[in-house]
């Protein structure tokens, strides 16, 4: 599927939201427009915070029908596969900085016979091309736009090449894979990643700290779908 009929998906992290009322903000997101609900879990390993983990995310399954797209920035990532998956996770993203890569083809195996999607992410500081070799066990590539660790950060531009080197090999090889784009994704720099070839959108703050999130989510949209 080429990226012009491919459609835009905006994904509020809940990273940004107030844990105490974790189902409420599900709730809210889902009554907002908001297409998947972004779940970043943190083990104080991979990266310094520590967040949630699958039992959240079991918790919140009854509350909404939105798409979980889980984000496990934590080490031994294929040990926490199946709690992720029997949580009700629709999307299981691990880093291949974090993954055990003889394991990796396994794991990824694995997320797919469990019924989820499978998703493989690069940080800032890792090459597009560590991808290439997962790509035909992919559904999803996720490229960090921040140093993974915490919401509210600055958008690096420079992320663009690696969108793009994604998007040329994924069309290339006639593959149907999203391309995320997760860190200080805003009003002002959403269409710098979608112009660079991205079509799914996380956004923390730009939605959780807007006034009016339903619009937000909105405006965001068209504005990734106006590259
Ligand atoms: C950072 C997380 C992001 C974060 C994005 O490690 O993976 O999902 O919540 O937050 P914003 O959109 O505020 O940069
Ligand atoms: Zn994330």
């Amino acid at each position: 599927m080429s990226i012009a009929n491919r459609e835009f998906k905006i994904a509020p992290s809940l990273l940004a939201g107030d844990f105490s009322r974790a189902g409420e903000e599900a709730r809210r997101m889902e009554a907002c427009g908001a297409d998947w609900l972004h779940l970043d879990v943190m083990d104080g390993s991979f990266v310094p915070s520590i967040t949630f983990g699958a039992q959240l995310v079991k918790s919140l399954r009854p509350c909404v029908k939105l798409v979980f797209d889980a984000h496990l920035m934590i080490v031994e990532p294929e040990r926490h596969i199946g709690d992720f998956l029997r949580a009700g996770a629709d999307i299981l993203t691990l880093h291949i900085e974090a993954a055990n890569e003889p394991l990796l083809s396994q794991t990824l195996r694995r997320i797919r016979e469990g019924g989820a999607k499978a998703a493989l992410s690069v940080k800032p500081g890792t090459p597009a091309q560590t991808l290439f070799p997962y790509l035909d066990q992919l559904d999803m590539v996720l490229v960090m736009t921040v140093e993974p660790g915490r919401g509210g950060q600055k958008y690096m531009p420079d992320m663009g090449q690696k969108i793009k080197a994604l998007r040329e090999e994924i069309t290339r090889r006639g593959l149907d894979i999203r391309i995320q784009v997760d860190g200080g994704v805003s009003k002002g720099t959403i269409a710098l990643a979608a112009g660079a070839g991205a079509d799914t959108f996380v956004a923390g703050s730009a939605v959780f700290g807007s006034e009016d999130p339903a619009a937000a989510i909105r405006e965001l949209r068209a504005l990734a779908a106006e590259q």
